[in-house]
């Protein structure tokens, strides 16, 4: 999702694009580093969540037809070419635990993905390429700083994430951020990375898209695993049993200060980790048996080699749901520079709007900033 937002507003054929095709923005983008912002709304307490039937936390996005509840919880199926079906939850939290049971997409290009995103770009990633039954991946990002390619990382499981539900759970609080498959530790982040640690209020959103759409670029196809093909659809995520613990108590949170620390977050009628220790289901320290089924491979601290490191990083780059191109209110404020002398990129694109975009500008979307992303990474090679 960040890198698609920033790559996508790179272009300005795509923006137009989006832009024009952006028929029901949900709200303004803002970004509280750079902008005065209104208060996010505080989930505050815990939810547990069956998506048995529809509910009230959380909207539908982009391809609404794409998404059903029964016996299996929440689906969003991938019926035909361009369709990217997508929840949003309409609450943040602040620190917090967050466990689902999900079941990723099968086939060829498609990729599923659940994550957590902060309006300053902070970030908490999982997903699943559809092609691929031996690996999931974890990642984050902090402030929308991209300009290393090293967070991603695999990890490998013995059980396809494709043929039976899994325990993801994800515990992030002010120290650290801990990744579980099925009770085990897969990843744990240390609040001292020298990355940037995501610490500032989340939303969480899910969605279903083609990779492998064969008008990508063949980086972007090859990325995903190969075309994707379209005969093979439907394709289909499912979550269930999602419970979301916030660690924080009061109404709103809201940015007491344009250094995206957690201790500049301020909780209206509440307190930041107001909740920790109180919340339903106890943080970290679960059960990490050592007859783990998981075992990690790219690194995150920059050990990895930087050719897989920025394989992984354009994963992320191209998982994030297309359905959710950034887009300011007016259709265009964004500022977004690329240096094209290092693999730096900045962006203030804000984050928090995410506009639904009718499904026909998602190919061009996916077109534009793959493009981009071909020059980010032929500048990130060219620097090694
Ligand atoms: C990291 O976590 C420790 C332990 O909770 C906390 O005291 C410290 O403030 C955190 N550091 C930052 C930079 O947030
Ligand atoms: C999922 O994994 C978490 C983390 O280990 C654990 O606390 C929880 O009980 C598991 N939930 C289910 C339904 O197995
Ligand atoms: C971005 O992250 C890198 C390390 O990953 C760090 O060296 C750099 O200072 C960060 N940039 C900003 C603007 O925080
Ligand atoms: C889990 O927490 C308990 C109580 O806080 C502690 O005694 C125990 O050592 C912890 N276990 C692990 C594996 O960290
Ligand atoms: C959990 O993992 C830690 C670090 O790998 C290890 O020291 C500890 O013994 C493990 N705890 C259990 C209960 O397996």
């Amino acid at each position: 999702m960040l890198w698609h937002t920033i790559l996508v507003s790179l272009t300005a054929v795509t923006l137009a694009q989006a832009a024009s095709a952006t028929t029901s923005a949900t709200s303004s983008a803002c970004n509280p580093l750079s902008s005065s912002c209104s208060a996010d709304t505080a989930l505050a307490t815990d939810i547990s969540v069956d998506f048995t039937s529809s509910l009230d936390y959380f909207n539908e996005e982009s391809t609404e037809s794409g998404i059903s509840y029964g016996d299996d919880g929440l689906t969003m199926t991938l019926a035909k070419r361009f369709d990217n079906p997508a929840i949003k939850s309409t609450f943040y939290i602040m620190f917090g635990r967050i466990e689902c049971l999900l079941k990723a997409a099968k086939g060829q290009g498609i990729v599923s993905s659940f994550y957590l995103q902060s309006d300053d770009l902070d970030e908490i990633d999982l997903e699943w390429l559809g092609g691929d039954d031996t690996q999931f991946q974890s990642n984050f990002f902090s402030k929308g700083n991209t300009t290393t390619y090293d967070r991603g990382e695999y990890h490998n499981v013995n059980s396809a994430p494709q043929d039976d539900f899994h325990n993801y759970t994800i515990v992030w609080t002010e120290e650290e951020l801990v990744w579980y498959f099925d009770g085990t530790p897969v990843r744990t982040l240390k609040n001292t990375t020298s990355s940037g640690y995501p610490q500032t209020p989340m939303y969480i959103k899910a969605g279903i898209w083609a990779g492998g759409d064969p008008s990508n670029e063949a980086g972007t196809i090859e990325w995903a695993g190969g075309e994707t093909d379209y005969s093979d659809a439907p394709f289909k995520m499912y979550i269930k049993d999602l419970s979301v613990s916030d660690y924080s108590t009061g109404k709103e949170y809201s940015y007491g200060d344009k250094s995206g620390k957690w201790t500049s977050i301020e909780a209206k009628d509440g307190e930041v980790n107001g909740r920790k220790g109180k919340a339903a289901v106890a943080d970290s320290n679960e059960s990490n048996s050592s007859s783990s089924t998981v075992t990690t491979s790219a690194s995150a601290s920059g050990t990895s080699d930087s050719g897989t490191a920025a394989k992984s990083t354009s994963a992320s780059t191209l998982s994030e749901t297309t359905g959710s191109t950034q887009v300011g209110s007016d259709g265009s404020s964004t500022s977004t520079t690329l240096s094209t002398s290092s693999t730096s990129t900045t962006s203030s694109t804000s984050s928090s709007a995410a506009p639904s975009v009718a499904t026909s500008a998602n190919s061009g979307a996916i077109n534009g900033h793959s493009a981009v992303m071909y020059f980010v990474l032929a500048c990130f090679f060219a620097a090694y």
